[in-house]
């Protein structure tokens, strides 16, 4: 049985590394293959133009691509359009997979003022990319039976130390008011999506995928400053975080015998400061 992940960049190489650990074969599609490493047999394949053959045993397909820019082209481009692709490329070849993950992301919720979101909860940011990372999610679910759709909150992990690189800069500011957020540590992102396409028989359409704590971010900085034994970052006016304050309730996820291996951002952020892990290019 084959695994196809469209748009295999850091979260994707990862699900791929692990799937082929488990003795799967894993074909990585996106328009750089030569970056993938061993273990993925990387194809060429540009998600917004025709696409290569699809490999006729294939069992699971996971949809991971990236808008390179914050505009509505390129998240039409990269979500939409290429969602859509894939699955004609499927219905070209006469391929039906077992299951189709599409990564998504919980900027498709809007501001609820700081109460806890579910799979339940109105997904209807106005957010023009939001919107158009809603659709494709809807272009999936629309016309696959087998659809499964992951919304992750902001991904941290290996190499992507936005928040770490504010506090070791100085450039860190404390907001003034308290400041929700939610995120996942890549691993566990890429572990949730092995465990959804492997591991749950019957999926539901929609999983959010977050760690245990939603956390006011000037609790995060304290503890990256005091972690680095850096000066505590001083208090101030933040811009308030795009997208809208919100709890992410993951209990869906977990129900489904999924756990984490850094349930809050502590452990999380412990072992990205030991260097545990590299970021995938
Ligand atoms: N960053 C976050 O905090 C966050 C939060 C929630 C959800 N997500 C979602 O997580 C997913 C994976 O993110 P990531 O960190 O793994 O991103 P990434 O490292 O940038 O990987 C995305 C990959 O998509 C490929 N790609 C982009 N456009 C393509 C196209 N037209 N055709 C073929 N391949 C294409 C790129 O490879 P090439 O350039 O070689 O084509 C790249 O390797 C995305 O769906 C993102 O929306 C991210």
């Amino acid at each position: 049985m084959t695994v196809l992940i469209a748009g295999c960049g850091d979260l994707g190489t990862e699900v791929g590394l692990r799937l082929a650990a488990r003795g799967e074969r894993v074909v990585g599609w996106r328009r750089s293959p030569g970056r993938l490493p061993a273990g993925i047999e990387g194809v060429a394949a540009d998600l917004t133009r025709p696409l290569p053959p699809v490999p006729e045993d294939t069992d699971v397909v996971v949809v991971a691509t990236a808008a390179g820019e914050r505009t509505e082209a390129a998240y039409r481009s990269a979500y939409v359009d290429a969602t859509g692709n894939v699955l004609d490329a499927l219905e070209r070849d006469g391929v039906s997979p077992r299951r189709i993950l599409f990564v998504s992301s919980t900027a498709v919720y809007g501001d609820f003022d700081g109460a806890l979101v579910t799979e339940e909860s109105p997904a209807e940011s106005t957010a023009p990319t939001a919107r158009l990372v809603r659709e494709a999610e809807q272009v999936l679910l629309g016309r696959s039976d087998h659809g499964t759709v992951l919304r992750l909150s902001g991904i941290y992990g290996p190499g992507r130390t936005r928040l770490i690189d504010q506090v070791t800069s100085g450039e860190a500011v404390l907001p003034a008011e308290p400041q929700w957020t939610n995120r996942i540590h890549r691993d566990d992102a890429a572990a949730a999506i092995v465990h959804l396409v492997t591991a749950v028989a019957h999926p539901a359409p929609v999983y959010l995928g977050s760690d245990e704590l939603p956390v006011d971010l000037g609790e995060v900085l304290q503890f990256l400053a005091a972690e680095l034994g850096l000066p505590e970052p001083p208090r101030g006016e933040v811009s308030p975080t795009r997208g809208g304050a919100r709890r992410v309730d993951s209990g869906l996820l977990r129900s489904t015998g999924f756990s984490f291996t850094y349930p809050t951002y502590r452990e999380g952020y412990r072992a990205v400061l030991a260097g545990k892990g590299v970021r995938h290019p």
